[in-house]
């Protein structure tokens, strides 16, 4: 992969910080502004963290990185830090802690922001792996911007009317197209070496060697998976792994989360509304395990990650990896479903013009996808810069995501981009694609 100029030069770089950071804030700032303070400091699942309890955690991280390890500067409120360690306390416990409340978080939050952004006008970008090519400041938009999907995750768990708004995605006419791609056989280059703000796990780039696969066009719909759920699919346990079954038995599962049968239909909350549920929409709300199980009803499989990445990212005419399946080009609207600029995904087989050059639709966007794949570490890991960030979280008790739903921002997908979850997951805006083998002489 070779890197666009405006991932080299430091003027750019400059640039492309404060655009990201920027708009991490301004995100944040909605997220958190079109609810009152008792619903900042509410608990609205004990899956979650309190709304406020995020927003000092952003400003925490940001001085913790960008004003300490970066700019060398003392602690301005050492007493908080332990407050806001993800690792210490649990999401569950959160809301019993002496947390900021609402005014004093945003304003210690916009007082680090102030000094962050005097650190990043004189910032060298060189000298030290946190420093090069901005990479301190790429990690902190991408964290705020992982946070701020935290919350929309807390605001379609909140009970109560609808606090955000957005225009739907454009219409488009059902996807007519043939329903599964075939990808040959042949290696890849898989992970990065050369994008700066690519996190510890997405490195380095590496050969892979992938047979010939089969994979679904546009991700699973709402009316394909329907029609899993009226076989009885949820109630069939061949379709299901030993603990998947055991897990939805144990919880009373049979539809994604959200929804509920009404008069012979189905209806899901989403976002304080009720509604009908879209046919041509790609599912949401599934764990692993109902991806896993609908897969083999459908006399598939999951894609494995490197099926998934090679789908998306390797460019068969130039036999290269591509930073996205459309080329090397950042994310525009004519790409993807990204960044909140809408609160659903778009319908299945949306955005032509950010298919691979195979034709696979929607990798980017509308919906995490789950692979079949366990989060592993790339040949020749390197934990950067800190343990916690990714490595303590490799072996099989996560099932990696990819692709990005239409909650996560530019600045943190693309297509090496890993993100992983225990495969009981469903409140995350998570859906899935199939593949299947194609055998030997189908490349
Ligand atoms: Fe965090």
């Amino acid at each position: 992969m070779t890197a666009p100029d405006s991932l080299t030069d430091p003027e750019s770089l400059r640039t492309r910080a404060l655009d990201a950071l920027t708009t991490a804030r301004e995100r944040t700032a909605l997220l958190t502004s079109c609810v009152e303070d008792p619903e900042l400091t509410a608990q609205h699942s004990p899956l979650m963290s309190p709304l406020v309890w995020d927003l000092a955690h952003i400003g925490n991280q940001e001085e913790l990185w960008l004003l300490r390890e970066v700019a060398g500067r003392e602690a301005m409120r050492p007493e908080i830090d332990g407050l806001y360690d993800a690792f210490e306390h649990p999401r569950a416990a959160r809301p019993s802690l002496p947390l900021l409340p609402p005014a004093e978080a945003r304003q210690y939050a916009a007082e680090v922001r102030g000094r962050a952004l005097d650190v990043l006008e004189s910032a060298a970008f060189q000298g030290t792996r946190l420093t090069e090519a901005g990479f301190a400041f790429g990690m902190i938009a991408q964290h705020e911007q992982q946070h701020d999907e935290t919350m929309l995750i807390t605001h379609q768990l909140r009970k109560g009317p609808a606090a955000l708004t957005a225009p739907d995605p454009a219409p488009a006419p059902l996807f007519t197209g043939p329903a599964e791609v075939l990808v040959p056989e042949g290696p890849f280059v898989m992970g990065t070496s050369t994008e700066p703000w690519a996190l510890d796990n997405e490195r380095p780039a590496h050969r892979r060697m992938v047979p010939a696969f089969f994979i679904d066009t546009t991700p699973v719909t709402n009316a394909a998976y329907q029609a899993f759920i009226e076989d009885g699919g949820y109630g069939d346990r061949r379709w299901w792994t030993p603990e998947g079954w055991d897990h939805i038995r144990a919880h009373d599962i049979e539809a994604p989360l959200f929804w509920r049968r009404e008069g012979g239909q189905w209806l899901r909350r989403r976002f304080g509304a009720t509604e009908v549920v879209p046919p041509d929409e790609p599912v949401l709300h599934v764990c692993w395990y109902e991806a896993d199980a609908y897969a083999r009803w459908a006399g598939r499989r999951l894609p494995t990650e490197a099926e998934w990445e090679k789908a998306a990212r390797h460019d068969p005419a130039a036999d290269r990896s591509t930073r996205y399946p459309w080329g090397d080009a950042d994310p525009t609207p004519e790409h993807a479903n990204l960044g909140q600029r809408h609160l659903r995904p778009a319908p299945a087989g949306s955005y032509p013009a950010g298919q691979s050059p195979l034709g696979v639709r929607q990798l980017i966007g509308d919906v995490w996808e789950w692979t079949s794949s366990d989060l592993e570490p790339y040949p020749g890991f390197v934990a950067f810069p800190y343990r916690e960030y990714s490595e303590v979280f490799f072996g099989p008790e996560y099932k990696v995501l990819r692709g990005g739903s239409f909650a996560v921002d530019p600045v943190a997908c693309r297509g090496t981009f890993r993100n992983w979850d225990y495969p009981i997951r469903r409140q995350i805006f998570s859906g899935f694609r199939t593949a299947r083998d194609a055998g030997p002489g189908s490349s």
